[in-house]
């Protein structure tokens, strides 16, 4: 293990999702390549209290521990399901709660599933800038599926496996002590 923490959070309710199953497996791809310890995190780990919370001080325990991990990971991966050609309401809730320092510097791999090919730029025109206000370091290379990307919810399109593998590779300038043997050996 590099001791490193890579902590995804998918911005969807369903089970299954799409959205995280395509962050599990960017986590599982940094994982093998460079052994960084991940955890992800769907809408439903973070639970009810999310809703109804104007400030973090109003979440319960079990929110306010996915925030923590959000904010103490060494990099994150940002996932969101498109809905009406942008991120939902209540994964920019989530976002709302954490201050701006908080994230500043951090690493992070923007992505996003969609029915269809036509918000491909969502991950662009709405992840990017979004996390540019917390002067967080997003990865040059963001990652949009769609449906025909997936099948039974699992990662299946070589165009998508290639662009996580580049955002993987972009990975290693933040973290220069990360075990090269795990990524030589791959
Ligand atoms: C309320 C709602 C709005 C949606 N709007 C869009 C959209 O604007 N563009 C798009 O490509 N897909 C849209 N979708 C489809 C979802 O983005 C897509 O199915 C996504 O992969 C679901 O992710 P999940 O399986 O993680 O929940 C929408 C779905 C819902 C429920």
């Amino acid at each position: 293990m590099s001791g490193f923490k890579l902590v995804g959070i998918a911005g969807s309710f369903n089970r299954p999702s799409k959205t995280l199953a395509l962050v599990r497996h960017i986590a599982e791809r940094a994982n093998i390549r460079y052994g960084f310890t991940t955890e992800t995190y769907d809408l439903h780990d973070v639970g009810p209290s999310l809703g109804g919370a104007l400030w973090r001080r109003d979440l319960d325990e079990q929110a306010r521990r996915v925030i923590e991990e959000i904010v103490q990971a060494d990099a994150l991966i940002i996932g969101s399901p498109t809905y009406k050609g942008s991120y939902p309401g209540l994964f920019k809730h989530l976002i709302d709660l954490i201050d701006p320092h908080e994230l500043r510097g951090k690493p992070i791999i923007i992505t996003a599933t969609g029915g269809g090919d036509r918000h491909a730029l969502m991950v662009e025109h709405q992840l990017r800038p979004l996390f540019g206000f917390f002067m967080s370091h997003t990865l040059p290379t963001a990652i949009y599926a769609s449906d025909r990307d997936f099948a039974e919810y699992a990662v299946s399109s070589d165009p998508l496996l290639s662009r996580i593998n580049e955002v993987i590779g972009e990975l290693a300038a933040f973290f220069p002590g990360a075990n090269p043997a795990l990524a030589a050996a791959e």
